[in-house]
């Protein structure tokens, strides 16, 4: 197994005035490529913190995040951009499309911003037919389902071929049903393209096709 991202010791406290709220407290753990993970618990314990602390979206008070061989905080912004970039995808509770792109537009527009423009709308096109989209092409975000949505924002997440992709209650707004194959894609897709996924979850009925499970107090 190939370790794709590492974290040791990694802690991040907020100064409250006089009170230091210690909201992630020595976190280490190892993530492999193929793997998909599940980080669990209750509201406030930490656990989008821990995936801003992971994407480089904020810095940990301590500790190191160390991904595809390289410390993400000791990088510059510069390069911090370029790995969030090029080797991250991100998924949020909302899919978070921009209203006035197409669905094939919302992927060229992350395949534009990196260096490597070969192939683009093909890369998108094939995407989107491989995750069930491609009637939807042209469609604009408001015209398809909470489900379809999720989808796409997995297949923008794809377009720049990352190594990790991290997944903050991707189900959240969806129903049992909607939100169980949105999770079952994510897992057909880290397996086949041999990524990590780490998805955040309340819901503990997703978790049956983890390969870990990281519970937050
Ligand atoms: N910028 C900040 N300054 C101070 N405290 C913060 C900041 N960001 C987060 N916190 C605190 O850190 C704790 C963890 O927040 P976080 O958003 O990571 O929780 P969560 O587990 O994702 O919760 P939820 O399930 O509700 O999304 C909360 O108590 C929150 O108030
Ligand atoms: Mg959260």
């Amino acid at each position: 197994m190939t370790t794709i991202l590492e974290l040791n010791g990694v802690t991040k406290s907020y100064k409250q005035g006089q009170e230091v709220l210690t909201v992630l407290d020595h976190i280490s753990m190892q993530v492999n490529k193929g793997e998909f993970g599940a980080i669990l618990g209750p509201s406030g314990s930490g656990k989008s913190t821990l995936l801003s602390v992971i994407g480089a979206l904020t810095s940990p008070s301590n500790g190191e995040v160390i991904l595809n061989g390289r410390n993400v905080h000791t990088m510059n912004g510069k390069e911090q951009t370029s790995l969030r970039l090029k080797e991250i995808g991100f998924i949020f509770q909302q899919s978070n499309l921009i209203p006035f792109l197409t669905v094939e537009e919302q992927l060229l527009l992350v395949g534009k911003l990196i260096k490597q423009k070969e192939r683009l709308q093909e890369r998108a096109l094939e995407l989107l037919s491989h995750l069930g989209l491609a009637e939807r092409s042209s469609h604009y975000p408001e015209q398809l389902s909470g489900g379809e949505q999720q989808r796409v924002a997995i297949a923008r997440a794809l377009m720049n071929e990352p190594k990790l992709i991290l997944a903050d209650e991707p189900t959240a707004s969806l129903d049992r049903e909607r939100g169980k194959s949105v999770v079952e894609l994510l897992v057909k897709e880290t397996k086949e393209r041999h990524i990590a996924t780490i998805m955040v979850t309340h819901d503990e009925s997703m978790i049956r096709d983890c390969d870990w499970v990281y519970r937050m107090r």
